[in-house]
């Protein structure tokens, strides 16, 4: 991939690359620049009057939350905003594993959101399917996704999809295989804290964003982003699927932008 100067554009005041048809390549210089952009970016949509945003929990967003808090302390309003999170672990919503706790901690206690505007998955339902079911119609109920909010995991997955998951898979529950678990262990503590087993949103439910925007830093996530970005498009590697989404944004930083050709 080109990524010198003839090939940037300008989106929003940044610079950035189109990729494909659909995608828009932004590579910050470092995680701060990149927690920058995306909360700027999130903004923008949390100004209108009403917004659905689809929330991502992990070590990735936790820089553009508190760029968010920081906002809103500056008169962001958050009366408008109604989410839903892309997944939930097997774990009471108070655990201080499970992604609502996060959620929490990171944003919703700091910003004027209204409770019964956040969504999540119960990890804990007793008829997990019936509750997947639950929670795609309540997304359609609220007019669907307009912003996507996304990471990527060292072996391309995104929510819980890991590598071989189906692109039309609804929401639904999965087992979280061992990579994935230890891979979640880093922002949740120590693999031993992370279940066997959650509930995530599918490929399909996430294609339906009308917008996508996914954050990756550091060499660590570089192949899985540059394989995202330019390899075929396969469920061997999820996050692939993007290059079919007509709107989707890719924030990296400069560490992470060094798998590219
Ligand atoms: P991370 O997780 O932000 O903690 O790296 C990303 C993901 O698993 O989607």
């Amino acid at each position: 991939m080109d990524l010198g100067p003839s090939a940037i554009q300008k989106f929003w005041g940044f610079n950035f690359i189109r990729v494909g048809l659909g995608i828009r390549l932004v590579v910050a210089e470092d995680y701060e620049e990149l927690s920058r952009m995306a909360s700027q970016y999130l903004a923008d949509f949390i100004r209108r009057p009403r917004v659905v945003l689809g929330l991502a929990t992990g070590a990735t967003p936790i820089g553009t939350y508190r760029e968010l808090v920081r906002m809103y302390r500056e008169g962001l309003d958050f009366g408008g905003v109604v989410t839903f999170n892309l997944d939930e672990f097997a774990l009471p919503p108070d655990h201080p594993a499970s992604c609502r706790r996060f959620m929490e901690e990171h944003l919703f206690r700091w910003v004027n959101i209204k409770r019964e505007n956040i969504h999540f998955l119960d990890g804990m339902a007793e008829d997990p399917r019936g509750e997947c079911e639950r929670y795609e119609e309540e997304i359609r109920r609220e007019g669907g996704i307009d912003l996507q909010l996304l990471g990527i995991g060292r072996d391309g997955h995104i929510a819980l999809n890991g590598p071989g998951t189906p692109f039309d898979s609804r929401t639904r529950p999965v087992s979280l295989p061992d990579r994935m678990r230890s891979e979640l262990a880093r922002s949740l503590g120590s693999p031993d804290e992370v279940p066997h087993w959650g509930l995530t949103v599918g490929i399909a439910t996430i294609m339906e964003a009308k917008e996508i925007l996914l954050l990756a830093s550091g060499e660590e996530k570089a192949e899985a982003v540059a394989k995202a970005l330019e390899g075929p498009v396969t469920p061997e590697l999820p996050a692939s699927v993007l290059q079919l989404h007509p709107r989707c944004t890719f924030i990296v930083d400069r560490a992470c932008a060094s798998g590219f050709r």
